[in-house]
């Protein structure tokens, strides 16, 4: 029996930039990310891998091929890549003036973007970059992929911000990336500019990836392992906060500039991308590990998208937003969710009685584990949407969801099990999900791990960059091209 997906489903892989362009043609070397995963610091302490994207699948020349893999060798119908914020504004366009308005305690809440702005920006982009991606816009449209364009998947401009300066004296840097407010009118200043230049080209639109994960590992890590490498909870908040004001800028630009439409979707269907987690307390029976594992699910699954939809900025933490927590003028509107799905993560209570976001741990992955040491948890997909949907109300789709298997071996029952749990979701919870992208379509750049975890359904080739086929490409195409799934998993 055929398990049908809703009509018009979009099937598709994600990729993002800076882990599948470089590889071929030139690299982009102006940007946090950049500086990051080169700095001989991080290497020798082993916060990066010491592996270098300019090593990665190539992407930014081998984007037709990449699209036929998808298109064929996959049967699907949609791709969500994103752009280098950093390759098209190498330099600083700081003083191209838009007019913000500020809140009393500082924070932008609207941005007016000109005309002249525009040009200006159109005059100051790094003019083979902007081709570049117009060509790659074109090439998705004509093999019949409806793109998702991501704005921003996590490298900011080194003008933006200067992760080493940041690391070692955060005081006196003077680019502090998403600690600083004005990142979100800079970043609001580009997406009018995207949604302008490349209007004819995109409909569908996710402001920002995964903000949480951003904010989470390169303000609240131990281990350091993003830009810029801190470990404080009022950080964490911070960049939290100024990531969800520059969702709400971005989105208003994106409705302003963008007037064309390509697809039955109109001009722009803008939406935010969330990684949502399944958290459990490592003991159940132990009170500490339940109330460690609350907190963790609150901030990384809940706080911002309270932030995103509601206004609800709780930046004192105790989980009741007092009227100066709230900021209704930030809320600009939000037309789906896209939600990554990996894992859940079992908690533990590390002690002491400070801010509850420095008393926890992750704990390691018993059991069902993929390379990568996630556990495997269908179950998690249906919960984390259905969640989603009955919190916030918002269309879905399913933006990331996949697993780092460099045998092959277990990614079929993964994508198999997952897509089993997503149709309850959708047939039993009624969830309106509007589509799915495995991550993703080739083994690339695993941010400060490198290329050890391997996600891709596609192999790459070291030397030639060809790409390989796994097993889980006939899988995935048997299931892209009936809409639906015919078997249960092994
Ligand atoms: C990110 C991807 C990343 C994937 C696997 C997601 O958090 O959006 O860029 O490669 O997870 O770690």
């Amino acid at each position: 029996m055929v398990k049908r997906f809703p009509e018009g489903f979009l099937w598709g892989t994600a990729i993002s930039a800076f882990q599948c362009e470089m590889g071929r043609g030139p690299p982009s070397d102006k940007t946090d990310w950049w500086a990051w995963v080169h700095d001989p610091q991080n290497i020798s302490r082993k916060t990066v891998s010491g592996d270098t994207p300019q090593d990665g699948p190539g992407f930014w020349e081998l984007y037709a091929q990449d699209f036929q893999l998808a298109r064929e060798g996959l049967g699907n119908n949609s791709i969500r890549i994103a752009v280098d914020w950093g390759r098209l504004f190498p330099d600083p366009v700081d003083d191209v003036e838009v007019e913000a308005k500020w809140d009393e305690e500082g924070y932008p809440y609207g941005v007016e973007v000109t005309s002249g702005a525009l040009e200006e920006l159109e005059r100051r982009v790094d003019q083979d970059s902007a081709e570049r991606y117009e060509e790659i816009f074109r090439e998705a449209a004509k093999q019949g992929l409806t793109l998702m364009l991501t704005l921003y998947h996590w490298p900011l401009p080194l003008w933006i911000h200067d992760p080493i300066e940041c690391r070692d004296n955060l005081e006196d840097a003077h680019a502090k990336g998403w600690l600083d407010p004005n990142t979100a009118v800079e970043f609001a200043k580009f997406s009018a500019y995207m949604a302008h230049r490349y209007q004819d080209l995109v409909d569908l639109y996710c402001t920002l990836n995964e903000p949480r994960v951003v904010s989470e590992h390169g303000y609240l890590s131990p281990r350091g392992e993003f830009p810029p490498g801190l470990n404080d909870p009022h950080l964490f908040l911070e960049a939290m906060k100024n990531l969800a004001l520059a969702h709400g800028l971005s989105y208003e630009q994106v409705k302003r500039w963008d007037h064309e439409s390509l697809s039955p979707l109109g001009p722009s269907t803008v939406g935010l991308v969330a990684v949502l987690q399944v958290f459990e307390p490592y003991e159940a029976g132990n009170p500490l590990d339940r109330r460690a594992a609350q907190a963790v699910e609150y901030a990384f699954n809940e706080w911002g998208l309270n932030a995103v939809f509601r206004g609800d900025y709780d930046m004192d933490f105790n989980q009741t937003v007092e009227p100066w927590e709230q900021k209704p003028l930030t809320v600009k509107g939000c037309d789906y969710l896209g939600v990554n799905y990996y894992s859940r993560w079992k908690i533990r209570h590390t002690g002491g009685e400070g801010h509850p976001l420095s008393a926890f741990q992750i704990m390691p992955c018993e059991g069902d584990c993929s390379d990568y040491g996630w556990e495997i948890y269908p179950q998690g997909i249906r919960a984390v949407t259905r969640w989603a949907y009955q919190r916030y109300r918002r269309p879905i789709y399913i933006t990331e969801n996949g697993i780092a298997d460099a045998s092959g071996e277990t990614r079929d029952r993964y994508l198999l099990s997952h897509l089993e749990e997503l149709h309850k979701a959708i047939t039993q919870d009624h969830v309106p999900v509007r589509g799915y992208f495995y991550w993703t379509l080739m083994d690339n750049f695993e941010w400060s791990d490198g290329y050890q975890p391997q996600f891709g359904l596609y192999k790459v080739e070291k030397e030639t960059r060809k790409r390989l086929p796994t097993k889980t490409v006939a899988t995935y195409n048997r299931i892209a091209t009936t809409n639906g799934l015919c078997e249960k998993p092994s």
